[in-house]
């Protein structure tokens, strides 16, 4: 039966997500902070009241937080709006859900770990190490302490997007223009599309899980291979990817080195096959061959 989804954040991932309940006919409901187009509705999370009277409108029956402030660096230096944005307010969001029987899917992070072993399971410890994922993993902890039908889902995607904002875009822009690119060797993890990591969310959304679950590919891949998966698939110079190490880098906020997450859980649970990297950049070349074909 066709349900009222309520998906808040509709920024890169909250709109696939969007697009995937719409397939399966269900009525969605879209929000976004500023960016109101494409028939989104205004929503600050930080809001109680307004995400009270958002509720009250809607009454959804799955509610998937999107929502977030994601520039790990910035967020370092600005920890308030980091906590307030991607801990406190997943309480107004869980507290709600609880008040209106919602469903409610909170969108999380492999980053929540310190990334020294890698291959981590639901029943791992995390353990943050910068300003982002200890704010994420408040809102972790808002989710399982105020509502009661939830799932709070782990993960990391790739995927394009039109701006370089992102990680696939911003790797192949730099391609495009011939400029070195450094891959780290010493990170490791295990992303999905976007588009597949949808799917999969909304399979979980309409389960009756409760509790974390990891959603990711089947193996860890480095960034450096990540890199050259693309470059070479793609049919880019691989020269250009220089091998090197996160400790180069002088970022504000530290870097986990392996966040690699196990997903044997959630292969009881998901409907749709997990998609790998480079069966994704098969397709993506096709597409972008199709799409000149067809030029006039
Ligand atoms: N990107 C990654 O690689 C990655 C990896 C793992 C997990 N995640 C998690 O996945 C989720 C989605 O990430 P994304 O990359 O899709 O982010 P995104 O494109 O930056 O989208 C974030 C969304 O949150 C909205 N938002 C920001 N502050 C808000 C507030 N105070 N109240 C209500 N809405 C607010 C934004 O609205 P406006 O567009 O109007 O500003 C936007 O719709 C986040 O929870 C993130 O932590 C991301």
């Amino acid at each position: 039966m066709p349900q009222k989804i309520l998906v808040v954040g509709a920024g890169f991932l909250g709109s696939k997500i969007a697009n995937e309940f719409s397939y399966l006919k269900n009525s969605v409901i879209k929000t976004n902070l500023t960016s109101v187009q494409d028939g989104s509705h205004l929503l600050d999370i930080t809001n109680k009241k307004m995400v009270e009277d958002c509720f009250e409108k809607i009454k959804p029956d799955i509610v998937v937080n999107c929502a977030g402030s994601t520039d790990i660096d910035f967020l370092e230096k600005n920890s308030q709006l980091a906590y307030a944005v991607n801990g406190q307010s997943v309480k107004n969001l869980a507290v709600t859900s609880q008040k209106f029987n919602s469903r409610f899917i909170q969108i999380s992070t492999d980053g929540v770990f310190d990334g020294i072993y890698g291959n981590y399971s639901e029943t791992d410890i995390p353990n943050p190490v910068n300003v982002y994922a200890k704010s994420k993993l408040i809102g972790e902890e808002e989710t399982g302490k105020n509502c009661q039908n939830y799932t709070i889902i782990r993960t990391n995607f790739y995927g394009h997007h039109k701006s370089g904002r992102f990680l696939f875009n911003n790797i192949l822009n730099k391609l495009k223009a011939g400029v070195k690119i450094i891959g780290f060797d010493d990170i490791f993890f295990t992303p999905l599309e976007i588009s597949n990591l949808s799917q999969l969310v909304v399979d979980v959304a309409l389960s009756e899980y409760i509790g974390i679950l990891n959603l990711s590919s089947d193996y860890p891949i480095s960034k450096y291979q990540f890199c050259l998966n693309i470059a070479e698939i793609l049919g880019f110079d691989t020269k250009l990817i220089r091998r090197g190490s996160i400790d180069e880098m002088n970022f504000a906020a530290k870097r986990p080195k392996n966040t690699s997450l196990v997903n044997k859980r959630s292969k009881q649970i998901i409907r749709h096959e997990i998609v790998s990297l480079t069966d994704w950049l098969e397709r993506y070349k096709k597409q972008l061959n199709d799409s000149f074909s067809h030029q006039p």
